[in-house]
């Protein structure tokens, strides 16, 4: 079986080399050239476990080349595999520009007995409506002489091949056929569990709910964690006695929602349902509640040291989760934001980007070991290396407060030190 994954980013390459190494023939197809190169040069762009070994030994024994030659590689394949970006526009409403473009590629290279997966998230209805018809103007008709499925990516980065062959595979088709064919290949690609919701719409909506689910538990522990503050409750004790009955299942509280997935789809569906006269009310209020973390604490901070007015405050974390290199939607933004409109000073450490990187997001960089010192530290991402700080010394080189916003430190050993704690919902 010949695949083309089109979109060689980081959960396209490692999907073309996880099907690669079960022995189908995979083109990655992409419009950077030098990552192309790189990868057929057998070096592996990206940081992914365990994927620069199987990436080497695919490329090697022939089973996964990297093309720019998209519609080439359309026209040699059995399935195509679209895992290009959608994005969000400036009225937080899905746009397809990328996918549209990918789609006449295909259109162009159509063929009989294609099968054309698509896996990135879009609204509901997205893929019968806006990409068949494009498809379909190769004259070849959607559910006889190829067919179409959509089947979201529910893997999360820094653990896609792992989670690739364990997380249940959800496929739905144009039609009952195209469900049938979608499910046959699945099954042979990736080995992992395949369930056939039944059609385009379904699976597209089983993505987003389960996005939107996400955001509005957070949305919930965030608010709860207010009311925690002001009682003096922490939250981290009660969270995970509660979810022991098996029917609450709360996340954590923190300093907002980052990353490419939940800041975004939640209004994909949000828009969508305005266009179908239904108000999403709690979406759009889990929405706000999330982002309105940053502003939260930020006020919090500025009660403490009564005025942030040239304050030294060092943020600590650019990426939107632990251990990656991923700025998207960080909540750092909006902590920016918040802190820049009471005139402190604000500076930014994260070691997994360079001073030049941190400069291109707008930011100053900051040391944690500033021989200035610092008024305030506000904690963003919970990296490892943040995990054990030298309190002692920033509080001796004029530290005043300490924002856990990820509440990664014990409370009480930063008190110790003369600092003053703020945790969220604790
Ligand atoms: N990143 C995640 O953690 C994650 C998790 C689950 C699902 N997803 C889904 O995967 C999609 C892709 O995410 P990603 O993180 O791989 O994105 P990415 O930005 O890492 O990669 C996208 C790739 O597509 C390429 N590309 C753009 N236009 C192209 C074109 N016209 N032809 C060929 N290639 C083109 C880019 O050069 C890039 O290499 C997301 O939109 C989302 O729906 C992502």
């Amino acid at each position: 079986m010949r695949v083309a994954v089109i979109g060689a980013g980081k959960m396209g390459l490692p999907l073309a080399a996880f099907m690669a190494s079960r022995d189908l023939t995979v083109a990655v197809c992409d419009i950077n050239k030098e990552l192309v190169e790189e990868i057929n040069s057998g070096h592996c762009p990206i940081e992914e476990p365990g994927l620069p070994e199987i990436l080497e030994c695919s490329v090697a024994d022939g089973n996964l080349v990297a093309t720019t030659e998209t519609v080439e590689a359309v026209c040699q394949a059995d399935v195509v595999v679209i895992i290009v970006p959608a994005l969000i526009n400036d009225e937080y409403d899905i746009d397809l520009s990328v996918l549209e473009s990918v789609t006449e590629q295909v259109a162009e290279a159509l063929h009989p007995g294609l099968l054309v997966c698509f896996e990135t998230t879009v609204s509901v209805g997205t893929v019968r409506t806006r990409f068949v018809p494009i498809l379909e103007q190769s004259g070849l008709k959607c559910g006889e002489d190829f067919h179409v499925c959509f089947s979201p990516e529910r893997v999360k980065s820094r653990m896609v091949l792992q989670r690739l062959s364990e997380t249940p595979k959800v496929v739905g088709g144009f039609n009952e056929k195209s469900c049938r064919l979608g499910e046959e290949f699945y099954t042979r690609a990736l080995g992992a569990e395949v369930l056939d919701v039944g059609t385009l719409e379904a699976a597209e909506f089983t993505k987003l709910v389960g996005m939107l689910y996400r955001d509005v538990n957070i949305a919930l522990v965030n608010q709860i964690s207010r009311y925690a503050e002001t009682i003096g409750m922490d939250l981290g004790r009660i969270i995970p006695a509660a979810n022991t009955n098996g029917e609450a299942h709360l996340l954590l509280p923190g300093i907002g929602v980052g990353g490419h997935c939940a800041p975004v789809y939640p209004w994909f569906i949000i828009r969508d349902a305005e266009r179908h006269g239904v108000d999403l009310t709690l979406a759009k209020t889990s929405r706000s509640l999330n982002d309105g973390q940053s502003e939260h604490v930020v006020q919090r901070l500025e009660e403490e040291l009564g005025g942030l007015t040239g304050r030294r405050v060092l943020v600590l974390g650019l990426a939107f989760r632990p251990q990656v290199k991923e700025p998207a939607f960080s909540p750092a933004f909006l902590v920016r934001e918040a802190l820049a409109k009471r005139d402190a000073e604000i500076f930014l450490h994260d070691h997994h980007f360079t001073a030049g990187e941190i400069g291109d997001h707008g930011f100053r960089t900051g040391e944690l070991d500033d021989p200035d010192g610092w008024d305030a530290l506000v904690l963003v991402t919970g990296h490892r290396r943040y995990r054990d700080l030298d309190f002692k010394s920033l509080a001796a080189a004029g530290l005043k407060v300490v924002v856990d916003g990820r509440n990664l430190w014990s409370p009480d050993s930063i008190r110790d030190e003369g600092l003053s704690y703020i945790g969220i919902g604790r």
